[in-house]
């Protein structure tokens, strides 16, 4: 695992985003995992930046997103496609974007397509993530046990409260999701994973203190060979 720290929050998502170019140069037809949340908002506003100067080019490149709201309708305003399109795939030329769809009508069937879509492109060669309060990484809340690949998961009590500042209060927020499972997020190649804000000190605490912790599934994701962790001073506080 390598680890960097910065001041800023604004510095870690500018570092983040020069391995998008160095993986860019070396594979121009890399196939990325991207994540939702406010955490990487800030480095998708550099790789934007970066693309509209000419410094990379998604023009090869394609994408999985690890999560989706299930039901959720793909133009719903709080869907993590629209995020997505919003705050990315609109503004580069990625060649592909796949999510898990929340429109499915059979959840399971989508998620085994999901996986079958992976696979047939290759795997994803970097993954990002973020990490939530409970350490879930996806919608992989805290177990006992844990799913290799892309489910059909129930929101946690933790997570609906995180996420429900996203929804009006005449909106039905959804209580259950679509994510890949720890087993699909460690296939990948490369790892990112951005911890930000002095909201994740306590957690970020826990998921460096030398255990490998079962109720937080981002422990299981420090095991992987190629792992590189951005965090913001706030967060690394408790260190
Ligand atoms: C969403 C996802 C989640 C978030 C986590 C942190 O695709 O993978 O695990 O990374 O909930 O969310 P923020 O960044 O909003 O603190």
């Amino acid at each position: 695992m390598k680890r960097f720290i910065f001041d800023t929050y604004e510095e870690v998502c500018s570092a983040a985003s020069e391995l998008y170019v160095k993986q860019l140069n070396e594979k121009p037809d890399t196939v990325f995992g991207f994540a939702t949340g406010s955490t990487p908002v800030g480095l998708y506003n550099e790789l934007v930046k970066k693309y509209e100067s000419g410094e990379i080019d998604f023009s090869k490149a394609r994408s999985f997103n690890l999560d989706e709201y299930y039901p959720m309708k793909k133009d719903h305003p709080q869907s993590y496609d629209y995020f997505m399109r919003d705050n990315l795939f609109n503004k580069i030329n990625l060649s592909a974007f796949s999510l898990p769809s929340g429109e499915a009508p059979n959840a399971q069937a989508e998620c085994k397509r999901y996986d079958a879509e992976i696979e047939a492109e290759g795997g994803i060669d970097l993954m990002l993530l973020g990490i939530g309060h409970n350490g879930h990484i996806g919608f992989n809340e805290p177990s006992v046990s844990y799913s290799m690949g892309t489910y059909l998961t129930k929101l946690t009590q933790s997570s609906i409260d995180a996420n429900s500042r996203f929804f009006g209060p005449d909106e039905v927020q959804p209580t259950e999701a679509l994510t890949m499972g720890i087993g699909g997020i460690v296939s990948s190649r490369k790892i990112i994973l951005m911890i930000t804000g002095d909201g994740k000190a306590a957690i970020a605490k826990k998921l460096f203190d030398g255990m490998i912790h079962a109720d937080v599934p981002a422990s299981f994701v420090l095991l992987h060979p190629d792992v590189t962790v951005f965090m913001d001073k706030a967060a690394a506080g408790n260190l």
